[in-house]
């Protein structure tokens, strides 16, 4: 009887510890190429310099228009939190040139196409 007891209390341990059932489906995404070049404009070479290492220019240059004082603590931002090696010389020149590109973009940009690919 004890001998039962003990088999039962040891099925349902082995009972807990089934996997549970999951089922993984394969998927696949694709990602979309960065359609953003940096326009050739004076301070090019300094953004390329100083911030294309982490990200892309799209990065950059799709943000909402913003004004000099906000770009300046965004790379303020990039130095100080992200420890980003920006040479500070060069940020009124960067500064320059994300303002430049920004005001030389058409007015309307829509999102990449990312077509799903069930
Ligand atoms: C050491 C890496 C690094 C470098 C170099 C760098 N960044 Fe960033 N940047 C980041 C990280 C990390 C984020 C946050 C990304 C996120 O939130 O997904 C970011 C985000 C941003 C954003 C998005 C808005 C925001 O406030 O988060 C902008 C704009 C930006 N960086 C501009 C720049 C510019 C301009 C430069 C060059 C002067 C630069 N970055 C250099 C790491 C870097």
């Amino acid at each position: 009887m004890r001998h039962a007891l003990v088999l039962v209390a040891l099925m349902l341990l082995a009972a807990c510890e089934r996997a549970p059932e999951v089922t993984f489906a394969d998927a696949a995404i694709t990602l979309p190429d960065d359609p953003t070049e940096l326009p050739d404009l004076p301070g090019r070479d300094a953004v390329i310099a100083n911030c294309t290492a982490c990200h892309s220019p799209s990065t950059m240059l799709q943000q909402p228009a913003i004004p000099r004082a906000r770009w300046e603590s965004i790379i303020g931002k990039m130095t100080e939190v992200y420890k980003a090696p920006i040479d500070q010389s060069a940020v009124p020149e960067i500064v320059d040139y994300l303002l430049a590109a920004q005001a030389a973009r058409p007015p309307e940009r829509s999102a990449p196409d990312v077509a799903p690919t069930s």
